[in-house]
């Protein structure tokens, strides 16, 4: 595959015998390929890029037009896997400013992934007096957090616009037969997509759960898609190479890896990766630790410990190829901050040599660094790195001895919360988390 991603490894594993680990990463993708290991009822994300056919691009960019039409403001609700991908992918490809553009169609904002009072009074300040749509997002159709923002955004809607405007611009995007979303979708007459049984939420971007929103927010879910499927067909060697590497470095003490980017606009791929592989590789008191850095902004606030403090990191630096946009540094005839030395460079120029010499740097304070490049960011390569991400990180997790996809352990808070919420069911959990206080 041409102009794609690649991995290097040059300044991560010197010194390591690497070569036992890529007998175990073949035989882990032997293992997830074969739909033979842990978890292989969530295995529909593997093909799901090449099954996505016409009909469905088409009915989604349907449903888009009709809120893109309609709706000055579109609220996509969820949370984890129902929102970080559509975060993730509409972060990278919007203008940094958009939020303060007018532009083609509406926003797309999002809520239900807190629970933050203020944040949804702000968000209901905002879209009151104007035209709003929603898409809620729900696999399980139970999840408290997009539950009650949805319960608070759809009665507001249909007190603004009436029933009839919100039944037409709200969309559902849950199970195929399961939980309070789906009842209450077939009750109101919403439009649906299904979250198909086999794909859990992390790895659920490439189905209607990411791709509604991207449409809706003007994006070319085609060509995300495209991306995804050369990836599916070509990208084995380079998922090898990034699953080797990292369980190289973890076997060699190394508990933490962070995802550096030098592109302000991938702050929210990092976020939706540190989903996929905290919550896939965390079980059984093992797993990589995914941390994220935004750079150059956070070497100056995490540069000294990452230089300099406790040696059980590794760095992995998503290196952007070509920017969108060219801004020139202009020379100044006085020349007194002393920058006429980068007159006439272009500001990526400063970037790439920022990238270079903290990669040198960190390698040289004992932070081994990974290298993963794309040529630009477009929806293409987004969607190769999306599929990239996800198949290195089931081969990874099954080099690891996990079942990379399931989360029992997200279940504990939920407990604790509704026994103190006094939620019904819970009376024996409630009294217990008394006795406690
Ligand atoms: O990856 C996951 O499974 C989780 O992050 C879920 O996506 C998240 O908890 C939201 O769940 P649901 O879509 O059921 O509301």
């Amino acid at each position: 595959m041409d102009n794609s991603i690649q991995v290097i490894s040059k300044y991560a594993l010197e010194g390591l015998d690497v070569q036992a680990l890529h007998n175990e990463a073949l035989a882990a993708k032997q293992t997830l390929e074969s739909g033979t290991g842990l978890g292989n009822d969530f295995l529909g994300w593997l093909h799901l890029p090449s099954s996505i056919d016409e009909q469905q691009l088409q009915a989604l960019e349907q449903t888009a037009g009709i809120l893109r039409q309609e709706c000055e403001y579109v609220i996509t609700i969820g949370i984890g896997g129902s929102y970080l991908g559509a975060k993730a992918i509409i972060e990278a490809l919007s203008d940094h400013f958009a939020a303060y553009k007018s532009g083609n169609g509406p926003k797309v904002l999002f809520a239900g992934s807190n629970i933050g009072e203020d944040y949804l009074y702000d968000l209901m300040d905002l879209v009151r007096g104007h035209k709003f749509g929603i898409i809620v997002i729900s696999k399980s159709g139970t999840t408290t957090e997009p539950g009650i923002a949805f319960r608070i955004f759809k009665d507001m809607l249909e007190k603004q616009e009436g029933k009839q405007f919100a039944q037409r611009n709200i969309v559902a995007v849950t199970d195929a037969r399961r939980g309070a979303l789906r009842n209450l979708a077939t009750q109101e007459g919403y439009a649906t997509y299904v979250i198909p049984d086999d794909v859990g939420g992390r790895f659920s971007v490439l189905t209607p759960v990411g791709l509604l929103p991207i449409a809706v927010a003007g994006f070319d879910i085609r060509a995300l898609v495209a991306g995804a499927v050369e990836m599916e067909k070509d990208g084995d060697e380079q998922v090898l190479n990034y699953a080797i590497a990292r369980n190289a470095l973890y076997q060699n003490g190394k508990k933490i890896e962070i995802l550096a980017n030098f592109t302000p606009r991938l702050h929210f791929l990092a976020e939706w990766w540190k989903q996929l592989y905290g919550e896939s590789e965390g079980k059984g008191h093992k797993g990589i630790f995914p941390a994220s850095v935004d750079f150059t902004t956070d070497l100056h606030s995490m540069g000294q410990m990452i230089q300099d403090g406790e040696r059980t990191l590794f760095e992995t630096v998503l290196s952007v190829g070509d920017q969108q946009h060219e801004v020139l540094i202009p020379s100044d005839e006085a020349d007194l901050d002393g920058l006429n030395y980068l007159a006439g460079k272009n500001v990526d120029y400063v970037n790439k040599m920022a990238e270079l010499g903290t990669r040198l740097a960190h390698v040289d304070g004992g932070v081994p660094n990974l290298l993963i490049t794309i040529p630009t960011v477009n929806e293409r390569y987004l969607g190769q790195l999306i599929y990239f991400f996800e198949k290195a990180c089931g081969v990874s997790g099954y080099m690891l001895g996990v079942n990379p996809f399931d989360q029992p352990g997200v279940e504990a808070y939920k407990k604790n919360m509704f026994a103190l919420l006094e939620k019904p069911g819970y009376e024996e959990a409630t009294a217990a988390i008394k006795a406690r206080f």
